[in-house]
C-alpha cells in the first residue's frame, strides 16, 4: 500500500506539475531586430538623415560608449548572413523593420528609393526563400530629420504623412508581407522622446509626449485603414506593438489604485483607444490628468481629447495584439513631489514610484527583475480588458553585459518565459507567437553597444561583423526543433 502510494503521487506530481511542454502546431517562433539598430550604411545612396543619425552625430555623448550606429552590424551589406541565422535556428518568423528615410528620402512617397526598395524586396524574398515569415515594423524611432523639423510626432499632419509611407509600403511589399508592426512602442517614442531618453531628446514631459501620444494613435489607425483597399487581395494582419511591464501593486490594498493608473499610463494611454469595446483614452486617466492640469493651470487638459470621430476611426483597428514583454515592476504610491523619474515614465506624473520586489533576482541594470510569471498575468490582462482574441508576443528579451557565447542566463529567462506563454496558453489565452529581442547584438540606443541581447554575439571589431550561436541561440534552436521549451 505505501510503496503504491509513493508511485500513485510521483505520477500525480509528474502530471500535475508538468504540464505539457509541447507548443502547439500553429504556434510561431520568431526573433527580431530593428533597422538603425543593425544595419549601418547611415548615408548610403539616397538614403538621408534619421532623427537618430542626427542626435548622435551632434551629440555623441548621450550614448554610454558614445558609439553610434552609422555602421552597427553592417546588416545592410550582410543581411543574407541574417537570414542564414534565422534558418539556421529554423525560425517561422523574422521581425525587422524598415528605414523611413532609406525608402522615402524625402519622407514623402514623391521619391521612392530604388535602392531602398530593392534592398527591403530582397531581405523579404530571401525569408521567404527559406520559409520564415517576415514580420515587418513599419516605424523603429527612425523618423527623417526632414519631418522632426516640421515638429516631427506633435504636427497632427503626421497621421497623413505615416499612412501615406505605409501606402507605399502595401503597395511595394503587401503582396509578399503578411504581418505589419505600424510602430513600435508609443511609450518610447512619446515619453522617450520628450524625456531626453530618446530622439529626438527633447524635454517636454507636460504637452509634447500627449500630443505626440494622439498622433501615434491617428497615424497607427490612417495606416490601418489604408490597408482595406489592400485586405482582401493580400490577407495580411496588422496591430502595433506596445510595450509594458507588468506592474503590481507593493501593498496589495494601498497601492491597488496607484497600480491600476501606472498601467493605464503605459499600457492603457495605446491600447485603450484601439482594443476596448468603448475606444478613446482611458477613462480614469483622462479624468486624473484634466484634473491635475486644472490644478496646473491650464484651460484645457494637457491631454488632448480626440473628437468622436477620431475615437471612432481609431477603434478596433487591430488584427492581433502585439505585446513586447520585458519585466515586472513594483508600484508604490507616493507623491508628485517625492516621485521617482527615469525609467518609469510617468511617475512624476501619477506620484507613484515603481521599486523592487526584495526576493527576486535583479539583472544587469537596477531595474531589471526576473519574474517570469508576469508575462503570464499580463497575457490574461490583455485578454481579460479587451476585445482581442489573437495576442503575438512581439518582443522578449534579456540584456546582458557578456561578450562571450556563454549566456546560461538568458537561456534560463527565455526557457522559463516560454513555459509562461504555454501555460496562458493552455489557459484559453490564444498567443499566436513569440519574438525574442533579438537575433544578433546590436546597437542598444542610449546604452551603445555595452548591452547584448543577441542570440548571437557580433564581433564589432572584425570587418566582416561575425556573428556566432549563443548558448541561447542553440537552446532557442533545439527548442524550434522539438517545440518544446523542455530543452537544456
Ligand atoms: C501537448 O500539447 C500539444 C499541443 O497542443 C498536443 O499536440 C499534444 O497532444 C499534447 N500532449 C499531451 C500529452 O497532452
Ligand atoms: C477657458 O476655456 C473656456 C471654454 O473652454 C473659455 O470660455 C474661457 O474663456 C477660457 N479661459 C481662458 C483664460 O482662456
Amino acid at each position: 500500500m505505501k510503496f503504491h502510494g509513493v508511485v500513485v503521487l510521483s505520477v500525480f506530481f509528474r502530471v500535475s506539475s508538468g504540464e505539457n511542454t509541447t507548443f502547439p502546431s500553429w504556434f510561431m517562433f520568431g526573433a527580431a531586430t530593428a533597422a538603425y539598430q543593425i544595419e549601418g550604411a547611415w548615408s548610403t545612396a539616397d538614403k538621408s538623415e534619421s532623427i537618430w543619425d542626427r542626435l548622435l552625430h551632434t551629440q555623441p555623448s548621450l550614448v554610454m560608449d558614445h558609439s553610434n550606429a552609422d555602421d552597427a552590424c553592417f546588416s545592410y551589406d550582410f543581411w543574407t548572413r541574417d537570414v542564414e541565422i534565422a534558418h539556421e535556428m529554423g525560425l517561422q518568423m523574422y521581425r525587422f523593420s524598415i528605414s523611413w528615410p532609406r525608402l522615402l528620402p524625402t519622407g514623402f512617397p514623391n521619391q521612392i528609393s530604388s535602392i531602398g526598395k530593392s534592398y527591403y524586396g530582397n531581405l523579404i524574398d530571401g525569408l521567404l526563400r527559406k520559409g520564415i515569415q517576415p514580420v515587418v515594423t513599419m516605424y523603429h524611432w527612425d523618423l527623417p530629420q526632414s519631418l522632426q523639423e516640421l515638429g516631427g510626432w506633435t504636427n497632427p499632419l503626421i497621421a497623413t504623412w505615416f499612412a501615406d509611407y505605409a501606402r507605399v509600403l502595401y503597395t511595394l511589399f503587401g503582396d509578399r508581407v503578411k504581418y505589419w508592426i505600424t510602430i513600435n512602442e508609443p511609450l518610447t517614442i512619446c515619453d522617450g522622446g520628450y524625456s531626453k531618453m530618446a530622439a529626438p531628446y527633447l524635454d517636454d514631459m507636460k504637452i509634447s509626449n500627449y500630443l505626440c501620444s494622439r498622433h501615434v494613435l491617428l497615424a497607427h489607425a490612417k495606416a490601418f485603414r489604408a490597408y482595406e483597399k489592400f485586405r482582401k487581395q493580400y490577407r495580411g494582419k496588422i496591430s502595433m506593438a506596445n510595450v509594458f511591464f507588468w506592474f503590481e501593486p507593493l501593498n496589495p490594498e494601498k497601492d491597488k489604485e496607484a497600480t491600476k493608473l501606472a498601467m493605464q499610463l503605459w499600457e492603457g494611454r495605446f491600447g485603450h483607444p484601439i482594443y476596448s469595446k468603448t475606444g478613446g483614452w482611458p477613462p480614469e486617466l483622462e479624468k486624473y490628468i484634466a484634473g491635475i492640469s486644472k490644478t496646473e493651470g491650464y484651460n484645457q487638459s494637457r491631454l488632448p481629447p480626440f473628437t468622436p470621430e477620431e475615437i471612432q476611426l481609431i477603434k478596433g483597428t487591430y488584427d492581433f495584439y502585439g505585446l513586447n514583454h520585458y519585466t515586472t515592476r513594483l508600484v508604490r504610491k507616493a507623491t508628485r513631489k517625492t516621485a521617482g523619474d527615469w525609467p518609469f515614465y510617468g511617475s512624476k506624473e501619477l506620484g507613484v514610484t515603481f521599486v523592487n520586489h526584495p526576493n527576486r533576482r535583479t539583472i544587469v541594470i537596477d531595474w531589471f527583475q526576473i519574474y517570469p510569471e508576469g508575462l503570464r498575468k499580463q497575457l490574461h490582462w490583455i485578454k481579460d480588458n479587451y476585445e482581442v482574441k489573437d495576442i503575438m508576443i512581439t518582443e522578449n528579451g534579456l540584456p546582458m553585459l557578456r561578450l562571450d557565447l556563454a549566456d546560461y542566463d538568458r537561456v534560463d529567462y527565455i526557457k522559463k518565459n516560454l513555459e509562461q506563454v504555454l501555460l496562458a496558453i493552455n489557459e484559453g489565452v490564444h498567443v499566436m507567437g513569440y519574438t525574442v529581442w533579438s537575433l544578433i547584438d546590436s546597437f542598444e540606443w542610449i546604452t551603445g553597444y555595452k548591452l547584448k541581447y543577441g542570440l548571437y554575439h557580433v564581433n564589432f571589431e572584425s570587418e566582416y561583423r561575425l556573428r556566432t550561436a549563443r548558448e541561447s541561440g542553440k537552446y532557442y534552436r533545439r527548442v524550434i526543433k522539438s517545440r518544446s521549451w523542455d530543452e537544456s
